[in-house]
């Protein structure tokens, strides 16, 4: 291992220090080893660096290439597509065949609406919930990662133990700074898992929940599977008291099963977010 070089992914990232923020486009590859390193290219389950040095992604663009690097069918339908026009700002019969699929393998897919991005998705998720029930707030958990935006960048950086706060209260940690501090309060944060926690919360503060949102499998900490009965559980509290059950299924979904966690699980969320894999469905 010692003999490996990245001279010229270092060289790279010296020159783009000078253009891009912390010389990356996504805060995560600063803590590459031994830096961020810049790639080359990738076929299939390998990349390569611009020093040469191959690589076994396991990866994969942190999910949207599950099928692998420049699988060819995904290729050719990106180039097929592509030549025949590319945005309308305007409806595709496409839109309606993928939507038709998507709808034939989703369990809770009745209706969607598509979006640039996971995060946005999921404040569109947000919005409805609270258009449909008047109220504020979403339940959150710690540890799971609900994209980039302010309202959901509160608890979740791995607090040390005597940071934590108590198990009922957990400290909702800024994960960086320049958060808009109003944004704090959008959220109930709960130790994930522990459904009688959540039971007690909900039935205290239910008037003030539009919503609960969880990963369904806990991919963003680790790998932690629901406890047996807490989906379920879940979606009894939110029929209970009329709170929306939102599934972020950006990992989990068609990886889980073709239908997501959802399908695998057996527990049908009113709203769900896929994305990631998504991008490699071949049409
Ligand atoms: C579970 C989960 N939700 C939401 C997001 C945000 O998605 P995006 O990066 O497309 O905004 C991610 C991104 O990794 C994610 O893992």
């Amino acid at each position: 291992m010692s003999n490996i070089k990245y001279t010229k992914s270092e060289r790279l990232l010296q020159r783009a220090r000078k253009v891009l923020a912390g010389g990356v486009s996504s805060e995560f590859r600063k803590y590459n080893h031994p830096h961020a390193l810049f790639y080359a290219h990738g076929k299939g389950s390998r990349v390569y660096d611009a020093d040469g040095n191959e690589y076994l992604d396991f990866t994969l663009s942190q999910g949207p290439l599950i099928l692998g690097h420049s699988h060819p069918e995904v290729v050719k339908a990106v180039s097929d597509y592509s030549k025949d026009g590319q945005l309308y700002a305007g409806q595709h019969l496409k839109e309606i065949e993928l939507a038709e699929k998507l709808h034939a393998v989703i369990p809770s897919a009745e209706l969607m609406r598509f979006c640039l991005d996971g995060s946005t998705a999921i404040q569109t998720a947000f919005r409805v919930a609270r258009a449909k029930t008047g109220r504020q707030k979403f339940l959150r958990f710690e540890g799971h990662y609900h994209g980039w935006l302010d309202n959901v960048s509160w608890g979740n950086a791995a607090p040390s133990l005597s940071d934590m706060g108590d198990r009922e209260h957990p400290v909702a940690n800024p994960w960086s700074k320049g958060l808009a501090e109003g944004t704090k309060h959008e959220s109930l944060l709960l130790p994930w898992n522990d459904l009688a926690l959540v039971e007690k919360t909900v039935a205290e503060k239910h008037q003030e929940i539009a919503a609960i949102i969880t990963e369904p499998v806990m991919c963003n900490n680790n790998c932690i599977e629901p406890a047996p009965g807490f989906l379920q559980g879940l979606r009894d509290i939110c029929d209970q008291y009329g709170i929306a059950l939102i599934f972020d299924e950006v990992i989990t979904g068609f990886r889980l099963g073709l239908g997501g966690a959802q399908e695998y699980f057996g527990i049908i969320p009113d709203m769900s977010i896929f994305a990631k894999a998504f991008a490699s469905v071949i049409p």
